[in-house]
């Protein structure tokens, strides 16, 4: 392996717990989360010092390149989630409940979130849906296992919605979302994902609740911000949502760096001497003269 550069490190941090999460609403203080789906990339954010991190069902699209977020299963988000794990100690882990693993009864709900933090690592669950997920909710919540909700844009509703669209533009359905906000709330979500909503709702929201709202598309009144980490990193170029602040290309930095490998291989230059294992002249001699 190549010598690295020393990155920023916060070491022993103290854990983050969904306790942090209500004292930094309290406080004032913006919440931090990202999307992760692998073991380095965890490792970076945690010591980062990210708050929260989320094996997002994106992983479906930015990771497996599938079209949506519908296809991917338990077991995926389960191996990956442990990968996760391994990587960040002091984050607050939660695991995203992939498409139908929790839509079917509150039982099985309850039965995969609990699947989440036995073989996944994580601390807590997050699932989408506003009061058609309230039992579930309970259900989760009612075995000790903090659950996330999620309201706005959800895309595992992407056929429903008619595509990957802002929602609560209009009075009524901004109305709905208030109030799906204080059902999950009332159900006992410890915090909240709103997505591609307007700011100034999602500012009302975040007031009128007591527990915090992590915003993605959703503007700065959120009491925290969540991004996909690969279009963050501009690792994901299908497309990048208008909210999507990206800070690096990382998708320009892999394709040259790959260019240079195939021309450096080619062309002979790799591996060069420092790459190369060499030998005793004795003992290459004597095996010289072993094989003659
Ligand atoms: O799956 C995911 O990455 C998410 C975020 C967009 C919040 O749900």
């Amino acid at each position: 392996m190549s010598t690295v550069t020393p990155v920023s490190t916060s070491t022993s941090r103290k854990k983050v717990t969904t306790l942090t999460f209500r004292q930094k609403k309290e406080r004032g203080e913006p919440i931090t989360m990202l999307t992760a789906y692998d073991y380095p990339t965890a490792m970076a954010m945690d010591r980062a010092g990210i708050d929260s991190i989320l094996v997002g069902d994106s992983l479906a699209m930015v990771v497996l390149g599938y079209e949506n977020t519908l296809p991917v299963t338990m077991e995926e988000m389960l191996h990956h989630a442990r990968a996760v794990a391994r990587g960040a100690k002091s984050a607050l882990l939660v695991g995203d409940m992939p498409f139908m693993s929790y839509q079917v009864s509150a039982e099985e709900a309850l039965r995969n979130a609990g699947r989440f933090l036995q073989q996944g690592g994580m601390d807590a669950v997050k699932l989408e849906g506003g009061r058609e997920r309230a039992d579930a909710v309970r259900a989760i919540v009612g075995a000790g296992i903090p659950v996330m909700g999620h309201i706005g844009l959800t895309p595992q509703s992407v056929h429903q919605l008619g595509g990957f669209r802002a929602q609560g533009k209009t009075a009524s359905a901004a109305k709905r979302l208030l109030e799906d906000a204080k059902i999950l709330e009332g159900a006992g979500a410890f915090s909240l994902v709103l997505e591609s909503v307007p700011a100034r709702l999602a500012e009302v929201i975040s007031k009128q609740i007591s527990i915090p709202t992590i915003g993605i598309g959703a503007g700065v009144g959120c009491d925290g911000q969540v991004l996909v980490t690969h279009d963050l990193l501009g690792l994901f170029d299908r497309f990048t949502p208008k909210f999507v602040k990206q800070y690096a290309n990382f998708h320009a930095e892999m394709n040259k760096a790959f260019t240079e490998y195939v021309d450096d291989v080619e062309t002979k230059r790799f591996p060069a001497v420092e790459h190369t294992v060499e030998m005793r002249d004795e003992e290459w001699n004597a095996f010289q003269e072993e094989i003659k």
